[in-house]
């Protein structure tokens, strides 16, 4: 797979799975918008690795569950590195309680930030690959929006969100060579799955069929081929990368 001479604008890129998109884009040759929201160190450091590998590259902070700020954000990646040509929305966070107890404000931070941004960045990005006539959209959403999770109604109603945003999006910009999909982890090792005690992480792990959790570049393998002109007969999919979780 080759992406060089593409630029990638990654939400959420100084952590996880979205540090590791970053990483392996860059690996195989693209330039790189490293988006964050607080963590302006993690963020520098994804972007010293990617210059050392010769590449550009440029941190960016943005809160993407504010329009403005995700509007700037795909604005200043074009400025910066010349072009966008893949999109990772990527960015997300949970709020984790049952219904009878989830605050409006658990409901709607999860929903602003997991689901709004990717309305705002999505509905900028494409303005500038409609006139490319090229562009890939790669939408990060989960297993638990297909399958739902108790204790996550707010976090599984804004990834099923994405589902269903991605394939509607898919359908109006195919006639524009703008490819939409989304990837649907399972159980991956980051920040956000260490707050998991050892009998939920025990239970999760009976139900993976490849009896492994996820790395970050797991996923950012799938990206990385969403990105790639390997994938161009691909557009409105769900890629499942679970270890088999959802089959
Ligand atoms: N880990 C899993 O098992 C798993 C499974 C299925 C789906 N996913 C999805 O995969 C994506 C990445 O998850 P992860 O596990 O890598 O999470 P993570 O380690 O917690 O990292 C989250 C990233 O999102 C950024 N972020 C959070 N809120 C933001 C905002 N408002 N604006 C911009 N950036 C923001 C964080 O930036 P800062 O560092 O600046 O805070 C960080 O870079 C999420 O959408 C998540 O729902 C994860």
């Amino acid at each position: 797979m080759n992406l060089s001479g593409k630029v990638a604008l990654i939400t959420g890129a100084s952590r996880g799975i979205g540090r590791a998109c970053a990483i392996k884009m860059a690996e195989l040759g693209a330039d790189v918008a490293v988006n964050y929201s607080s963590n302006r160190a993690l963020a520098e450091e994804v972007v010293k690795q990617i210059l050392n590998m010769g590449r550009k590259a440029v941190a960016i902070q943005a809160d993407v569950s504010k329009q403005k700020e995700a509007e700037d954000m795909v604005k200043r990646t074009i400025e910066a590195l010349g072009s966008l040509d893949i999109l990772v929305n990527n960015a997300g966070v949970t709020r984790d309680a049952l219904l009878i107890r989830m605050k409006e404000e658990e409901w709607s931070r999860v929903l602003d930030t997991n689901l709004n941004s990717v309305f705002y960045t999505t509905k900028a990005a494409s303005k500038y690959m409609m006139k490319k006539r090229q562009g890939r959209i790669i939408n990060i959403s989960s297993v638990v929006g297909v399958a739902g999770n108790a204790g996550q109604a707010n976090y599984a109603a804004s990834k099923a969100g994405i589902i269903g945003f991605s394939k509607s999006v898919a359908k109006e910009l195919a006639q524009r060579n703008v490819l939409v999909n989304v990837i649907a982890p399972g159980f991956i090792e980051t920040d956000m799955t260490d707050v998991l005690n050892e009998q939920q992480r025990d239970a999760i792990l009976s139900a993976i069929p490849l009896r492994r959790y996820g790395k970050p570049m797991d996923v950012a393998k799938a990206a990385a081929f969403l990105a790639s002109d390997e994938s161009s007969y691909l557009t409105g999919q769900v890629i499942y990368v679970d270890g088999g979780m959802n089959m």
